[in-house]
Parts: C-alpha cells; structure tokens; sequence
C-alpha cells in the first residue's frame, strides 16, 4: 500500500472515532444536597429537560436531590475521580478546597438581594472561577444563589449580646465559623437535613439561614425570633467533573456550559424576585421578626475582613465590585 493510502486510511479511520466520539450519548448524573422543592433543585431539573431537548435525545441528566449521593464534600470528591458528573453545590463547600471563594462571606460585601446578583454576575466573580480545575478538580460554570442569611433563635434576641455563649447552627465551612467566633457565639456546623430536629430538641440555640429555606422547612416552628440581619451572601456554583469534561466534545461543552450557567443563574432571579414574599410567609407565622443592621454586629465585620483578606485575595476585587 502506497505512503498516501495509508495516511488517507489512517485519517479516514481518526475521522470516523472523532464522529463517533462526537455521538457518544451521555447519561449525566447531577447531585445536591437540597430537598425536591428547593429553588436550587428545580432548576437542576430545567437543565437536565433542556440539556435532553437540545442534544435530540442524546444526552440525559438524572437529577439526586437531598444528599442521595453523600454529602457535598464527598460529592466533591466523586468529582474528583470522574465518579460524579456534575452538582449544583453551595460555594460555602468549595471554599473548604479554594479559600479564595470565602471572599463572596465577607459580612454585608451585598447591600441587599439585588446588589448581590450583581456581584454575583459580575466579570470580578466569574474570574474567581479559574481557580477551580486546578484546586478543586471541577469546572466553574457560573453562580448560582440562595439569598442572604439571617439568624433565627429559640431565645429573644435584643441585641448581640443576647447570643453570647449560644450555639448556632452554621453550614460547615470556614468564614461563616470565623463570623460567629468573633461575635462571641459557640458555631456549630450541621448539615441542611439536621436542622429542624436540631433546634426543636434544643440541641442549638439558634440558626443562620436563608429566608426561603426558613419559611418552607418551618424553622419558626420551633424558634420564635427572626433576626432580619441579610448579613451575609450565600451563592452557589454549577460544576462539571473536570475529569468528565475533558472528555467531552467542544460542542458539548459549549452546550453544557451554557445550559448550565443559564439555569444556575435563573436561581439568582427567583431569589430577588422571591426574597420579599418569603419574608412575607414568615410574617404570617407567630414568629417576632427583628430587623437590625450592620452596626448590630460591632466591630466583627471588621474582624472578619480583616482575617479573610489575607486568606482570599479577591476580597479586594469583589470590594471594589461591590463600590460600582
Ligand atoms: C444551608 O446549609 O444552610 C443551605 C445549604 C444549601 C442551600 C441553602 C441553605
């Protein structure tokens, strides 16, 4: 066989295994660690409907919700290993891996829910995602949110004082321990699916959490003090097993990063349009909502900053982000 048969042979047959690697259909599986009803959940779902409309059928996504395939670290960790294909995961989790992204916790970087989409959305945020493949083994794929923190306690609260010494309940991740630390409280990190029996049985005192996740799970129930405080962002990111996209087409990939970065930031837009009638639920239940402000917090904003610029650099870039 002549040089040039076998080069257009050997080109013919790369061809071919680029098609058909081009055609290799996928059946995707995403994790979350929050129930079926949550913002987050639902829109996992919209992307794994559109994903399978756009490919023609080619590529499914199986949606696990409520930490049916281990907690978030250890979904992290399936990532890893390509075990795992894709999650929608709190950013407090991936901090744990990438200290840089603790900058999205400083204490009231957000003004309010719409300033914070706009942190959220902007070019400063995206960059921080570069660091992921590297120091986490996944792609970044845009932000997703789930509103600003507030505090909701068995005991009346009539100052900071008042939570003093009281153990309340916190994500598991760094920043947010460092915050309640310096406000002289005794944090205790407890996984989402703990925290209702948690401050019913009065093993905590009190509860840092999101205001959508405090009407639908009916934290009030048990614990009668809102504290309005929006203290803190609380985002999430969209992620791909870096090990599983390599693997992918360019056109998949564009595919995917798209659909994804469009549905993790449809979460933003249903909290700011979200965060008032929440608030509205929780008014309707016997709970006391007290709205205090930064100054509530004392010096610890400071403190906070303080300790983080050092350990996340783009906290100065997401500061000057927020001054626009
Ligand atoms: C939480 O740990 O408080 C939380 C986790 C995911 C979504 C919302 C809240």
């Amino acid at each position: 066989m002549s040089v040039f048969k076998k080069i257009m042979m050997a080109g013919a047959a790369a061809a071919m295994t680029l098609t058909a690697s081009a055609a290799i259909a996928k059946e995707f599986r995403i994790g979350l660690i929050t129930p079926p009803p949550h913002i987050w959940t639902k829109a996992a779902g919209a992307f794994a409907k559109e994903l399978e409309e756009k490919s023609g059928g080619k590529h499914t996504v199986k949606v696990f919700p409520s930490r049916q395939l281990g907690n978030e670290a250890q979904m992290l960790q399936q990532m890893q290993t390509g075990a795992l294909d894709m999650a929608f995961m709190t950013v407090a989790e991936v901090s744990n891996r990438v200290p840089n992204m603790g900058a999205f916790y400083a204490p009231y970087l957000a003004k309010d829910i719409a300033h914070a989409a706009k942190i959220l959305r902007s070019d400063t945020a995206k960059k921080m995602l570069n660091e992921l493949p590297r120091k986490a083994g996944v792609i970044g794929l845009g932000y997703g949110s789930a509103g600003l923190r507030q505090i909701v306690s068995r005991d009346p609260v009539e100052n900071a004082g008042s939570l003093k010494g009281k153990k309340i309940r916190i994500t598991p991740f760094e920043p947010i321990k460092d915050f309640y630390n310096l406000l002289g409280t005794a944090p205790t990190p407890m996984p989402l699916p703990a925290v209702y029996d948690a401050l019913a049985n009065g093993q905590v005192d009190a509860i840092d959490m999101d205001l959508e996740l405090i009407w639908k799970l009916k934290y009030t129930e048990h614990a009668k003090t809102l504290v309005l405080s929006n203290h803190m962002m609380f985002p999430m990111v969209g992620i791909v097993s870096a090990k599983v996209w390599k693997d992918l087409s360019k056109e998949d990939r564009e595919m995917i990063g798209s659909l994804m970065a469009k549905h993790v930031d449809s979460t933003i837009d249903s909290f700011v349009a979200g965060e008032a009638k929440f608030l509205e639920e929780v008014k309707k239940t016997d709970a006391t909502v007290q709205v205090v402000d930064p100054d509530f917090f004392g010096t610890v904003t400071d403190q906070w900053n303080a300790i983080w610029s050092k350990r996340a650099p783009s906290l100065k870039d997401l500061r000057e982000e927020a001054k626009k």
